[in-house]
């Protein structure tokens, strides 16, 4: 029986996906790297340094370069975050979370970004959220399963008793991997392997969600 959810945050809770993305921009434009918003559905839920990578496509680049380029990175994220307050959850998450708990189901985060309890604070959802597993908790991220399987620990249940909702394709096999089910949110070419697919959380309750997962009505 489903007892959890483990939401990822980047693209599901709030949209610093977009963040992410103007980030690596800046930081290609300036190394004269080709990257456009179709490379970059593929950097969607992975870990920074193998983001890089995928922009390098293979390109040599010494260490010392690869690591002042990812603290670049950074740095023009943080600036991005600054500004995020609890106007910046997306449409129908909040409401969600809410729903949730008040039918008893736990809640956590799967995040491979080590800011992400920084953003969690600044979106004001730390009370709804029972753990929190982050871009600290594993070494091997997305498409490991290890994050959520973090989280599902930290929850005390194992995976079939938790559904992870995601954005990215490698959250999708991430979770498959560890034997979780999945909702997976955006168009169904990025995420289809879901068990179900959502455009976004807008108007999604746990009754609808309950029942294209085949699972029963706590209530
Ligand atoms: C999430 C995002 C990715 C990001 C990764 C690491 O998975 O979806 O776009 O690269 O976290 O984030 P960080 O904040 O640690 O660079
Ligand atoms: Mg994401």
């Amino acid at each position: 029986m489903l007892r959890a959810f483990i939401f990822d945050l980047d693209g599901v809770l709030t949209d610093t996906a977009e963040y992410h993305y103007r980030a690596w921009k800046r930081v290609a434009d300036e190394a004269g790297l080709p990257f456009t918003r179709d490379d970059n559905e593929h950097l969607r839920g992975v870990s920074r340094r193998e983001s890089l990578l995928l922009i390098l496509k293979g390109r040599p680049y010494p260490e010392e370069k690869i690591q002042a380029m990812m603290a670049r990175k950074n740095n023009y994220y943080l600036e991005f975050i600054k500004e995020i307050s609890p106007r910046d959850l997306l449409p129908g998450a909040q409401e969600l979370l809410e729903e949730l708990r008040a039918n008893d189901y736990k809640t956590a985060l799967g995040s491979a970004s080590k800011n992400a309890r920084d953003v969690v604070e600044r979106l004001g959802i730390d009370s709804l959220l029972d753990a929190i597993s982050d871009g600290y908790s594993v070494e091997r991220q997305k498409p490991a399963p290890d994050l959520f399987l973090h989280a599902a620990a930290q929850l005390g249940l194992p995976p079939k008793a938790c559904v992870v909702v995601e954005d990215a394709a490698a959250g999708i096999q991430a979770a498959k991997a560890g034997g979780f089910r999945s909702i997976g949110l955006g168009p169904r070419e990025r995420v289809g392997g879901a068990d179900m697919t959502l455009l976004n959380l807008v108007g999604v309750h746990l009754a609808d969600l309950l029942k294209a997962l085949h699972e029963n009505h706590p209530g």
